[in-house]
């Protein structure tokens, strides 16, 4: 589906009268190719329609982020875009964080079938620190082209049934109050200029007057360009599309009013908004830039915004990775490097890298241990230190209990010293006491009684 570089140019070019893809084919491709008329019809002329079959025999697939402040009208603009009800419940916007939450779809139109993704960024706006608020956008946006890398690097590639889903378009939604840009848009699409394909729209363009309207876009496009926001450009290199093309890149943003609500206005169904003053009609061109952006978006460009974000931004996001993996197309000498040179020299980088951290490991280690080591002396001698203080502390005590046992000692000594005379006095004094009674016995005995 997209250009594939051939190896070598051609050797014939052949050119059919008849056919001006062929002619036009023939005039793009190198110089100095032989021309050779044909003599009769050879049917390679069918080639477009042969590309043409195979791809509606494959359909297409398209990937749109929409990226907005909570209830701006994204849901109720996807819906009116596509003339259908996308299923799915309202968001909840209390969380923490900005999540991407991505729906698939299949269409069909004639027979031509569209795989469709819609993406949201679910709580974009809501917090009340917002810095932080692009991150997982982005880091949704590479995620996706880094399966797809992942997938080309495989050795058995799938990609001719691959699901891609890489961004193809991003609707950025700008508020319709307020004078300009607020800093969160800003941020926001700068972060992912480089990544996406952004188309900025002023949603609810039905809520601004048509002056005020025009003074903000004009706003909006010279903030976004002082500020260096790379915003989608239709492509205006294919002639047959260059002058539309053209005319609307002077459109930008495109003020849109979404409904999916339909009202009879003579004796058409029209989508349109309704309003005790007045009704708003969606396919308007008076009213809204809506029609301009379906056609810039799904009648013109689609293919275009698809192959964007092949060769241009999945193509520097496969460099950039590439680089960072070590892959280069030549050396210094300008030589072309080989893939086994690449793989060899990263290998090479990667063990050397390796190695100098073995031995920063080891010597953080032969570190830790000395320190270790010093420590644990410390705590030794520490060890010892009190080890000697608490002996001396204990024969200091032992000696003063000593002396204290001897001193007990001698006052035991001396109080049984002075216990048995005391008790030798006692037994003299019993013995005199009783022999005086006895005489004092004999002496009353003689007197009185006998
Ligand atoms: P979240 O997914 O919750 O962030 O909201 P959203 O951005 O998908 O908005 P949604 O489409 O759910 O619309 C929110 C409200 O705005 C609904 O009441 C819509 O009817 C209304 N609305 C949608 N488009 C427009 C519009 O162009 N003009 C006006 N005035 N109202 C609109
Ligand atoms: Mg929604």
């Amino acid at each position: 589906m997209y250009p594939v570089p051939v190896a070598g140019v051609r050797e014939l070019l052949v050119t059919s009268g008849s056919t001006m893809a062929a002619a036009e084919v023939a005039r793009q491709m190198s110089e100095g190719a032989r021309n050779l008329s044909l003599s009769g019809h050879v049917g390679f002329d069918s080639m477009p329609d042969q590309l043409v079959n195979k791809s509606v025999c494959q359909g297409f697939c398209f990937n749109i982020l929409c990226v907005g402040e909570t209830g701006l009208g994204k849901s109720t603009l996807m819906d009116t875009l596509f003339n259908t009800r996308f299923e799915g419940d309202p968001a909840v916007h209390n969380q923490p964080g900005v999540h991407i939450k991505s729906n698939n779809y299949e269409l069909q139109e004639s027979n031509v079938r569209l795989k469709l993704s819609i993406v949201n960024s679910v709580g974009f706006g809501d917090q009340i620190n917002k810095e932080e608020s692009y991150k997982s956008i982005v880091e949704f946006i590479d995620a996706q082209f880094e399966a797809y890398l992942q997938e080309e690097l495989k050795i058995k590639r799938t990609l001719h049934n691959y699901h891609d889903s890489r961004i193809h378009v991003c609707l950025y939604f700008i508020a319709p109050t307020g004078h300009s840009l607020k800093s969160l848009d800003l941020v926001t699409m700068k972060k992912l200029d480089s990544k996406v394909n952004i188309i900025p729209i002023i949603a609810k363009a039905d809520s601004i007057s048509k002056n005020e309207l025009q003074k903000f876009k004009i706003k909006i496009m010279s903030e976004l360009v002082s500020n260096g926001v790379q915003i989608y450009q239709f492509p205006t290199d294919d002639e047959t599309v260059a002058e539309i093309n053209g005319t609307m890149n002077a459109h930008l943003p495109f003020a849109v009013v979404g409904s999916t609500e339909e009202i009879k206005i003579g004796n058409k169904m029209m989508k349109a908004r309704q309003y005790p003053w007045g009704t708003v009609q969606v396919e308007n061109e008076n009213h809204c830039d809506f029609v301009k952006l379906r056609e810039m978006l799904i009648r013109v460009n689609m293919e275009d915004l698809r192959e964007q974000t092949h060769t241009r931004h999945y193509e520097l996001y496969r460099r950039c990775k590439l680089e960072e993996m070590g892959f280069k197309d030549t050396d210094p000498d300008n030589k072309p490097f080989s893939l086994q040179e690449t793989y060899e020299a990263k290998r090479n980088e990667f063990l050397g890298e390796l190695q100098k951290k073995e031995e920063e490991m080891r010597q953080m280690f032969v570190m830790r241990v000395k320190e270790k080591e010093s420590e644990l002396k410390e705590a030794e001698k520490e060890l010892h230190d009190k080890f000697d203080r608490l002996k001396k502390l204990h024969q200091d005590e032992k000696k003063k209990l000593e002396d204290k046992k001897k001193s007990l000692d001698d006052e035991i000594n001396a109080f049984k010293q002075r216990k048995t005379a005391a008790e030798l006095l006692q037994s003299q004094a019993q013995q005199s006491g009783s022999q005086q009674t006895l005489k004092r016995e004999k002496e009353r005995k003689n007197s009185g009684f006998l």
